[in-house]
């Protein structure tokens, strides 16, 4: 487990970092020892995101910042701004003087911890960072709980596939666990086959480095939660290979796993009412002699057979399984997350988690929860019309339906026909920020599960 994402302890002495909105910033300057008001005006300082500002005393001591949290336009069209604003700071210890407050005030004390975030696990000097007290008002232990889980879930998916394969992801689930008391059983290899998991040793097996199914559980009261996470730790995309470009970034396609692993930090950490159970179907789709091929018609675990017309789309198979073993023993709600299609990023871009459910609570509430707190989700249909799409003739299900029409609902629904008993929840995430934004440098991200985190209370009524 990597070590807590936690604020300064508030015993040390600290400098004020002035947070302020671009419309408060008159105000502000009114109420100013009338040197450092003139500052700000030299200075051209007008509360845009990302300005900032230093104040010295008469010695050159560094005394108070000055942050802007920007205009209401530019805050819509930033969420973190805050982060922007004191990246690079001098390193050393500060505190928040804010009006912002209520949800406000928990983006800004993420974006504090967040904009903290390195992966620095290459590299052989860190830095040394500008670190905050928790802001009074926000509940220290949730945002340290967030700000853990999800450089955690960056942290696994920034890692190479060298270093990140089928038995590293255990690993990660194994400690994961031990911080918290859960349990977690692994099967692999030959074993999966014993377990009636085909599909997921089909997709894994062409691979040197054995495939498994993680199952971790955790808790023995409240509502039952399964989450699941696509744990592809790298996909060529099988026979049908990928090319150089469109391979390039596939160490991060088990950013779903990645996902659910931070989630279930954050849900551990929290000690939520839940019964929580989390799989991870964890392989790696390679190429070699016994790789499964185009045209093979495999049996799932369900029993429904799919006739294999693209190696590529590997990650709704080994999700089946996974599916159809969680849905078995009847939990209250299952929520995969998965990098599963190009066609969601297509449709929305990589900022923005589509989402499918069959439960109209959860989706309604799990819509507003996620402007709460900053993680942007968007619901699109299983459509049942296009059912047929997805149906190839031979077999009863065809991983791969021509034609290239609506790409993350054909795979959704695919993953919908092996969940029967439970309500269900899909999210098709990128797990990628494309360029370097506030408290998101570039490389993996967590989307979709604060905003899942937000929802539980009131959508499994805790
Ligand atoms: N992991 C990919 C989907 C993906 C690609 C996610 C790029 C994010 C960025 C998935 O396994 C895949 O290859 N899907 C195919 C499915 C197709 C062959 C039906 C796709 O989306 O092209
Ligand atoms: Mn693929
Ligand atoms: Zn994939």
């Amino acid at each position: 487990m990597r070590p807590p994402v936690k604020f300064l302890s508030s015993d040390h002495a600290t400098v004020p970092v002035q947070a302020l909105r671009a419309e408060e910033l008159e105000d502000v300057l009114d109420t100013l020892p009338s040197a450092q008001a003139a500052w700000l005006r030299a200075t051209g300082f007008t509360g845009a995101i990302g300005d900032r500002q230093l104040i010295s005393d008469d010695a050159g001591r560094l005394v108070r910042v000055f942050a802007g949290l920007g205009t209401p336009e530019q805050r819509r069209r930033k969420r973190f701004g805050l982060a922007e604003a004191v990246q690079g700071l001098p390193a050393g210890g500060y505190h928040l003087e804010t009006t912002l407050e209520g949800a406000d005030l928990d983006e800004a004390a993420l974006a504090l911890l967040l904009a903290g975030y390195r992966f620095d696990r290459y590299r052989a000097t860190g830095e040394d960072l500008p670190r905050f007290t928790a802001p009074a008002g926000v509940d220290r232990a949730r945002i340290e709980a967030i700000a853990t889980g999800e450089a955690l879930t960056r942290d696994l998916i920034n890692t190479p596939a060298n270093d990140m394969g089928p038995q590293e992801l255990a690993e990660a689930a194994i400690a994961l666990a031990q911080t918290h008391g859960a349990r977690v059983a692994v099967t692999e290899g030959e074993a999966l086959l014993e377990k009636n998991l085909p599909l997921i040793h089909t997709v894994g097996r062409a691979a040197r480095r054995a495939p498994r199914l993680i199952d971790l559980r955790w808790g023995a009261t409240g509502p039952k939660l399964t989450l699941v996470g696509k744990g592809v730790i790298f996909d060529t995309g099988g026979l049908n290979l990928k090319p150089g470009a469109s391979m390039a970034l596939m160490k991060k396609d088990m950013g779903g796993a990645a996902t659910v692993l931070g989630l279930a930090h954050m849900i551990m950490a929290l000690e939520m009412d839940v019964q929580l159970r989390v799989l991870i179907p964890a392989v790696e789709n390679a190429v070699a002699g016994d790789a499964f091929r185009p045209g093979d018609i495999l049996h799932s675990r369900k029993g429904l057979t799919v006739e294999i017309n693209n190696t590529d789309a590997e990650g709704r198979l080994v999700l089946a399984d996974a599916l159809a073993l969680a849905d078995e023993e009847n939990p209250d709600h299952i929520v995969s997350f998965a990098t599963l299609t190009g066609a969601a990023r297509v449709a929305v871009g990589p900022d923005i988690a589509p989402f499918f459910s069959t439960d109209e609570t959860l989706a309604t509430t799990l819509a507003q929860a996620a402007g709460e707190v900053a993680d942007p989700v968007w619901r699109l249909p299983f459509h049942d019309a296009y059912e047929a799409m997805i149906e190839p003739g031979i077999a009863d299900l065809d991983n791969a339906p021509k034609g290239g029409f609506a790409g993350a609902i054909t795979a959704a629904l695919f993953l919908r026909r092996f969940v029967e008993a439970a309500p269900y929840t899909h999210f098709d995430v990128y797990g990628w920020q494309p360029s370097p934004s506030p408290a998101r440098p570039k490389g993996g991200v967590g989307q979709g599960a604060r905003a899942l985190l937000q929802a539980l209370p009131k959508a499994l009524d805790l």
